[in-house]
């Protein structure tokens, strides 16, 4: 059930397109004459965003369109370099001037879920213009100095129904859309068909850094888990386990740090902007991986007083990575605002792996009871004879 709901998730996310949208804005074109190179229909009020990223340059040219909440309203976007949604962001707000009805726009630098007065904002902003289009949408565009090799951004939006005085903007409606305004800004998906070269080089380098984690970390490295913990109760499967836990484990461990190899060198080519927690975790899982391997030289032999020490550490260690594993590939996949298809996978692959593990507890203990019973029984006999 929670699996089809995930599954039908991008249909409504998609259905909120309205009049306007990046197909019948097609033509629009930046102050410079060009086309923007990238276009994304909102998923909340009916907007759209416009445009093209100099990563030489670091510059965001974008244009954000529109309508107000009510005719005489305002529009604002906005990127959020501290988080998602309000709090935080760097606006463009574009409001109609009371006394000569003139749209234009103001920088506003929002410290909590008040607007507060327009001021300077952490990306200076240049060229900013608004207009009011025929279709009674608003555009309102400029260039922000984000900083070169920005990736994905936090942007939001929002409109409001009212102006008051000399161009202040009444607060804006609190409905669902109203606060729920709030997407990815991929700038590297969605610049690699420009002239941005640079863009489509990270574009594959970003997916095959996913691609890599999710297969390691998050899928082989949980199956040898699952091979050792539950073939080895079956003793006819006693050295075979051990074999298939540490081929599984050294095959995931190597795809791993190949993967973990490419989140370092995105990090580095990501200046100034820093995923501080995925990064970090990564670092611990990739750290205690290796210290997996490492212990596995010193491993005590079966009989060895120190062994039932080595196996807590171990097994504790395990299930550290795979559950730290897990988490990060989440974490990764909301960084990048991955499609919904590829989590809606993710998460079925490890609803798989879950329900395996515990079928196969429950398989283990049934067989651990019964083959205590059979030996007591046996002792028993034994006792009496
Ligand atoms: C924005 O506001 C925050 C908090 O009030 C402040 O620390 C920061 O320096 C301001 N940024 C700019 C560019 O003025």
């Amino acid at each position: 059930m929670a699996m089809l709901v995930l599954a039908l998730l991008p249909l409504f996310a998609t259905s909120a397109s309205a009049a306007g949208g990046c197909a019948a804005e097609a033509s629009l074109s930046s102050p410079n004459g060009n086309a923007y190179a990238a276009c994304s229909d909102l998923p909340r009020l009916g907007a759209t965003v416009h445009w093209t990223y100099d990563r030489a340059a670091g510059s965001l040219s974008v244009a954000f369109v529109a309508a107000p909440a009510a005719p005489g309203g305002w529009v604002a976007w906005g990127l959020n370099p501290f988080g998602e949604g309000m709090a935080g962001a760097q606006a463009l707000l574009a409001a109609p001037s009371s006394s000569s009805g003139a749209w234009a726009v103001r920088t506003y630098n929002i410290s909590g879920y008040a607007l507060g007065a327009p001021g300077p904002i952490a990306f200076p902003a240049t060229g900013l213009a608004a207009e009011l289009g025929a279709d009674g949408r608003v555009r309102v565009s400029g260039t922000l100095s984000v900083g070169q090799g920005a990736s994905v951004l936090n942007q939001v939006w929002q409109v409001g129904p009212t102006v008051s005085g000399d161009g202040i903007p009444a607060p804006h409606a609190m409905g669902g859309d109203n606060l729920a305004a709030k997407a990815k800004l991929d700038l590297v998906r969605q610049t690699s068909t420009s002239s941005d070269s640079g863009g489509s080089d990270l574009a594959r380098e970003r997916n095959i850094h996913g691609i890599l984690n999710a297969v390691s970390w998050g899928l082989l490295l949980p199956m040898g888990a699952i091979f050792a913990r539950y073939l080895k109760t079956f003793r006819s499967a006693d050295p075979a386990w051990f074999y298939l836990h540490v081929t599984c484990q050294i095959i995931g461990y190597g795809v791993g740090v190949a993967g973990w190899a490419t989140g370092i060198n995105l990090g580095n080519a990501s200046n100034g902007v820093t995923y501080g927690l995925h990064r970090s975790i990564g670092i611990a899982v990739f750290a205690l991986a290796t210290l997996q391997v490492f212990a596995l030289f010193l491993r005590p032999r079966k009989d060895h007083k120190c062994r039932l020490y080595w196996n807590a550490y171990h097994h504790a260690v395990g299930y550290a990575v795979i559950i730290l594993g897990i988490m990060n590939i989440f974490k990764g996949m909301a960084i990048l605002g991955v499609e919904q298809r590829w989590r809606t996978a993710y998460v079925a692959a490890v609803w798989v792996l879950g329900a395996v593990a515990v079928t196969l507890e429950a398989v283990t203990w049934s067989v651990v009871i019964r083959r205590r019973e059979a030996e007591q029984h046996g002792k028993t006999l034994h006792g009496a004879a």
